[in-house]
């Protein structure tokens, strides 16, 4: 039997089932190990994939590159200001093209429905590198950093704290209730996760066994939590809310006195990053000048604390990214879990 995976896009994590899900955080790992060793492994040589990219990038973009390159195939990038897509030509049409042309495409934009295109016209296995929806590929990273720093997935929970109802909420929040991770939102009500949305992740949690806390109490929502996860507050395309997110979040900034109220002596701090804890940034230097804050959605000193380990889950975005595309595009042995 070869792999459930061949042929399959990867852009939404409702796609998968949980032992899928698991199946690809375990052959990241293994990639992990191999790439670790320096033992080659170009399971997609002689392939040619597209980075369409209409967001930026810098993690997602140099995954895909160095995990491509990695596996023996040509990544070519192709920016937003460099292509037809969507100014010249249709979604469809630039599929069919492309399509015929790479053998894979990876998509980071707005628009759900666009990527979702890309797969339906293109013929090709598609790999959703963030929209306004969802950051499948990073979730692949997040648990994978989760399982090897707690060594299994089971009767964890994570407390993400910030901004709940952007793409990197919502798929925290549906993918720990297929993993049976239990998930606690943690935001003020005006930013609770959509009502479909919310309700779509208890069904799927009822069979997993994952447990679903949406609520704007910050002793609550972190109280025994294992890992604490946060997200900028301002997500890509919203830069005009500054002044009203920095209003609604301020209370939850992940700060030393946040952490302290887990009560959990084991828990860890994961970021998807970028992250804006010190002035080092332009951003940062003009919400310092306009609102008088010197650090936001998590403060320096717990971005620095040993706990922290927002930059082993960035590493793990390239061997993650690699198994999708390698397990999705290089004819693997991967039976049905
Ligand atoms: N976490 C993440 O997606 O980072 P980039 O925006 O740099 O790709
Ligand atoms: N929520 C963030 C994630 C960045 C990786 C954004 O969409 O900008």
């Amino acid at each position: 039997m070869y792999s459930i995976f061949q042929g399959k896009s990867f852009l939404k994590e409702l796609d998968f089932n949980q032992a899928e899900l698991n199946n690809l955080i375990d052959f990241a790992a293994h990639l992990k190990h191999l790439k670790q060793q320096n033992i080659q492994h170009h399971y997609l040589a002689g392939k040619n994939i597209a980075l369409l990219f209409e967001k930026t990038s810098t993690r997602t973009r140099a995954a895909f590159t160095t995990a491509a390159i990695d596996l023996g195939a040509h990544p070519e990038f192709l920016g937003k200001n460099d292509i037809q897509l969507g100014k010249k030509e249709s979604v469809a049409d630039t599929a069919k093209v492309l399509g015929s042309m790479f053998d894979g495409i990876e998509f980071r934009g707005f628009s759900q429905a666009v990527v979702e295109d890309l797969a339906k016209y293109s013929g090709v296995p598609v790999w959703n590198g963030l929209t306004d929806d969802w950051h499948p590929t990073q979730m692949l990273a997040d648990f994978l950093t989760i399982k090897e720093q707690f060594g299994t997935l089971e009767n964890l929970t994570l407390a993400y704290v910030g901004d709940g109802r952007n793409n990197v909420a919502n798929s925290l929040l549906i993918t720990g209730a297929i993993l049976g991770v239990n998930i606690h939102i943690v935001t003020p009500e005006s930013l609770y996760p959509k009502e479909e949305l919310i309700a779509l992740a208890e069904k799927t949690a009822a069979q997993s066994g994952a447990k679903i806390l949406i609520t704007a109490d910050i002793d609550e929502g972190v109280s025994g939590a294992d890992v604490i996860y946060t997200d900028v507050w301002v997500s890509m395309g919203e830069e005009d809310n500054y002044q009203e997110r920095i209003d609604l979040l301020l209370p939850y900034q992940v700060n030393q006195t946040l952490m302290n109220k887990t009560k959990n002596n084991k828990t860890i701090f994961l970021h998807c990053l970028p992250a804006f804890h010190d002035l080092n940034t332009e951003v940062a230097l003009e919400i310092k000048e306009k609102y008088g804050l010197s650090e936001m959605e998590v403060t320096d000193e717990v971005f620095n604390a040993p706990y922290a380990h927002q930059f082993e889950q960035a590493e793990n975005r390239m061997h993650t990214i690699k198994a999708v595309m390698a397990a999705t595009l290089g004819n693997l042995f991967i039976p049905k879990a």
